[in-house]
Order: structure tokens, then C-alpha cells, then sequence
């Protein structure tokens, strides 16, 4: 008797996770994106990218703005490669934490997950052009650290990080 119940229920419990997953997801370009988002960023960044205060900034301007530009492209690859170390402002608050580096990923999985950002998050222009696994590799094949990717953010034209 109790077993079709247990299984009843747990069928019941599956089918609710799996729509609220698909539901969170449903209208992203790049689902992959959004779920490598979930696995390795939300934890600081939140589950919508819009921060937690005075631990890691909202992604929701910067990212496409950079996205725009080749130096900014580069700053995005990068900075999810190998972190991002000291104080940076971003919307006129100040962030001075430690991002993790993401070099474990591969190229593919850290492109989709800039793009879930920048694309679906962001909502970037049209004229934008997605990250490619090749932006990655190219900033991969000269390894730095989270220093110096906070000094390659402060040489990004100022509009940019404004
Ligand atoms: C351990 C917490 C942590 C995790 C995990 C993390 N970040 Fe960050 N991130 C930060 C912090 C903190 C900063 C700001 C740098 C600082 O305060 O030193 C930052 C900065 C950034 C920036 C730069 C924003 C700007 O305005 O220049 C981007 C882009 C970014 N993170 C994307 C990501 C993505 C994508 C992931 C997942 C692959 C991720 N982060 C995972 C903490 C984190």
C-alpha cells in the first residue's frame, strides 16, 4: 500500500523541480549559460546577477557594455579565467573582495555563461556580437592574475566602468 504512495509523491516533488527549473530558464538564449550561472556564480553574484551588497557587484550593466568593446571583451574573459582581486566601484558603490578564477572550466562553458550574462541579463544590443569559445582560449593562453585583471579593468575607456 505505502509503496505506490512513495512513488506517487516523489513523482509529484520531481515534476515541481523540474518546472520551476525550466520556468526560471524559459525565455533565455542561452539556457547552458544561465545554468553554469546557477552553478558557479550566483553563490556571490546572486541568482539574478543583481549582487550582494558589499561582497560582488551586480552584473547587469557593465558586462554588456564591456561586451561592446574588443578591450572589454577581453576584460570579461579574463575576469572569469582568473578573478578579479581589490577594490573596484561599479554603479558608484565600492566592491574590495576576491573573485574565485574559473580556469577548471572550459572554454565553451565560461563563453555560455558570459553570454547568459550579457545576453540575458544585460539584454545587450543587437549589434553586439556573442562571446566565442576562441575570445576564451586567446585570453587563456597568457595566464595572469586577479591584479592584473583589475589593472586591465582600470585601462578600459571609461565609459565603461563609469
Ligand atoms: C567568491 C565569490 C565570487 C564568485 C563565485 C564569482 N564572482 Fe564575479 N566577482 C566577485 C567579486 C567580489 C567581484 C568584484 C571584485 C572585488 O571586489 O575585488 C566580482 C566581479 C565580477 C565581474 C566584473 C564586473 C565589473 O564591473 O567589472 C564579472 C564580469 C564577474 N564577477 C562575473 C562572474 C561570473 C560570470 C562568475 C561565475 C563564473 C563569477 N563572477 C563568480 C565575486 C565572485
Amino acid at each position: 500500500m505505502s509503496r505506490p504512495c512513495l512513488t506517487q509523491r516523489r513523482l509529484v516533488i520531481t515534476t515541481a523541480l523540474a518546472l520551476a527549473a525550466s520556468s526560471a530558464w524559459a525565455d533565455d538564449a542561452y539556457p547552458d549559460g544561465a545554468a553554469g550561472f546557477a552553478a558557479n556564480c550566483a553563490v556571490c553574484h546572486g541568482p539574478a546577477a543583481t549582487g550582494i551588497p558589499a561582497l560582488a557587484p551586480p552584473l547587469t550593466r557593465n558586462p554588456a557594455r564591456y561586451a561592446g568593446d574588443p578591450q572589454g571583451r577581453r576584460q570579461l574573459a579574463m575576469t572569469v579565467l582568473y578573478g578579479l582581486w581589490g577594490e573596484i566601484m561599479v554603479d558608484g558603490k565600492k566592491y574590495d573582495f576576491r573573485m574565485t578564477d574559473f580556469t577548471r572550466l572550459d572554454d565553451a562553458t565560461l563563453a555560455a555563461i558570459l553570454n547568459h550574462v550579457v545576453f540575458d541579463v544585460d539584454k545587450a544590443p543587437a549589434g553586439v556580437k556573442p562571446l566565442t569559445a576562441a575570445d576564451i582560449a586567446a585570453e587563456r593562453a597568457h595566464p595572469i592574475d586577479g591584479t592584473g585583471v583589475r589593472e586591465h579593468r582600470k585601462s578600459l575607456p571609461a565609459a565603461l566602468t563609469d
